[in-house]
């Protein structure tokens, strides 16, 4: 019987590297102009940084945006042979690295690749006249990188190779803090092996653990296991695929992303309805409200919550509880044409776990558009 709490386990991590939160996520997208200004205009990122010809890189242009402490780096090639023209061709518009802050990046990736990570990027200083970066990085599920930054001697906008990026266009900011979680999606008895690799390579511990039985409608299936750091400031659930009548939401995710990848980027507001309310008026598309019946039995599940409920149902989220507090939670449709990457936003009210009391629901919604799109 599992009696520690997710605050309990997190103190049996190895953190060995460690990590002080996540320091950036970049995609690497087909139009990286055009998917800055999505992010800009809907979600309510500002522009920070830009890197490209006119900076003296020739090969691709990066756009640099941040919202609190959450920095989305957009990637696109300049030409079709090159590596991030291949990575779109195979895998769509997605999260190609999960970037770490680190104390020590050249430490960092001695100790993961001692323990069997294997290398994206030996370690390399970075130096302009703000200071220096020093980054390295290890491959992580599928073509999924983590890099290791370490910025404690820098001063500058974002890295060395970037100029500021002052844009006329700013649209207000929609609350959004932190990442809270990033999610991936691996093969058919992949989870495990995946688990073993951040205990043994990153030094993480198995807070949660989700089977086929918990995580189940009708029709699909999933497994899930959730990896964490010692202090907690980065998770990893780790999807798997499992077997039910009909096909499972990770096998769609892997079909079309052709191959292992992030799910979902979690990001957490303090205000869920405030910010839910905002993203819907900008154009950002959510996962159908649940039936009534689900805020009927809301008081009844989680207990009592400081939020109205009325607001709630009208925005369709998602409430859960566990033993330290409850969480609220929304979930928009992919954000690319392929059914690949999502967003989650989160608010959390002591609750240190992950909305597996939403998952029947929530799966149930995600099966609507699963068969509205014919492959379910
Ligand atoms: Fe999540």
């Amino acid at each position: 019987m599992d009696t520690l709490t997710v605050s309990q386990k997190m103190l049996q991590a190895k953190d060995f590297l460690p990590i002080n939160g996540t320091d950036y996520v970049e995609f690497y997208v087909g139009n990286a102009k055009q998917a800055a200004h999505y992010y800009k205009t809907a979600f309510g990122f500002q522009s920070v940084a830009y890197a490209g010809p006119e900076t003296g890189v020739r090969d691709r242009a990066s756009y640099v945006l941040q919202q609190g402490k959450i920095r989305f780096v957009l990637t696109t090639a300049l030409k079709s042979e090159h590596p991030v023209s291949e990575h779109v061709k195979k895998h769509g518009d997605g999260v190609k690295v999960l970037a770490l802050w680190v104390d020590d990046a050249y430490k960092a990736y001695e100790e993961t690749t001692s323990r069997g990570g294997k290398s994206y990027l030996e370690p390399v200083t970075l130096t302009d006249e703000h200071g220096e970066v020093r980054m390295s990085g290890i491959y992580t599920y599928g073509e999924t990188v983590h890099m290791f930054i370490e910025r404690k001697n820098y001063n500058g906008i974002f890295m060395p190779g970037y100029k500021e990026w002052k844009s006329d266009y700013a649209p207000t900011d929609t609350g959004l803090l932190y990442v809270d979680h990033c999610v991936g999606n691996v093969g058919w008895n992949r989870m495990n092996p995946t688990i073993q690799w951040y205990e043994d390579v990153m030094g993480f511990v198995n807070i949660l653990s989700f089977d086929d039985k918990q995580i189940n409608t009708e029709y699909s299936a999933l497994m899930s296991k959730v990896m964490s750091n010692g202090n907690g400031y980065v998770k990893f659930p780790i999807n798997e695929p499992a077997e039910g009548k009909k096909k499972s939401q990770i096998e769609e995710y892997l079909d079309f992303y052709e191959g292992e990848g992030v799910q979902h980027v979690a990001i957490a507001t303090a205000d869920i309805v405030k910010t839910v309310r905002e993203l819907k008026a900008r154009g950002v598309e959510f996962l159908d409200a649940p039936p009534n019946a689900y805020y009927e039995d809301l008081p009844n599940r989680v207990g009592t919550i400081e939020e109205d409920i009325a607001p709630l149902q009208e925005l369709g989220i998602l409430v859960d509880s566990d033993e330290e507090g409850y969480l609220l939670q929304l979930f928009t449709k992919p954000v690319e044409d392929r059914p690949t990457l999502f967003f989650e936003i989160i608010q959390r009210k002591g609750a240190k776990s992950f909305g597996a009391g939403n998952f029947k629901a929530l799966f149930e919604s995600i099966e609507r558009e699963q068969a509205r799109r014919g492959n379910l």
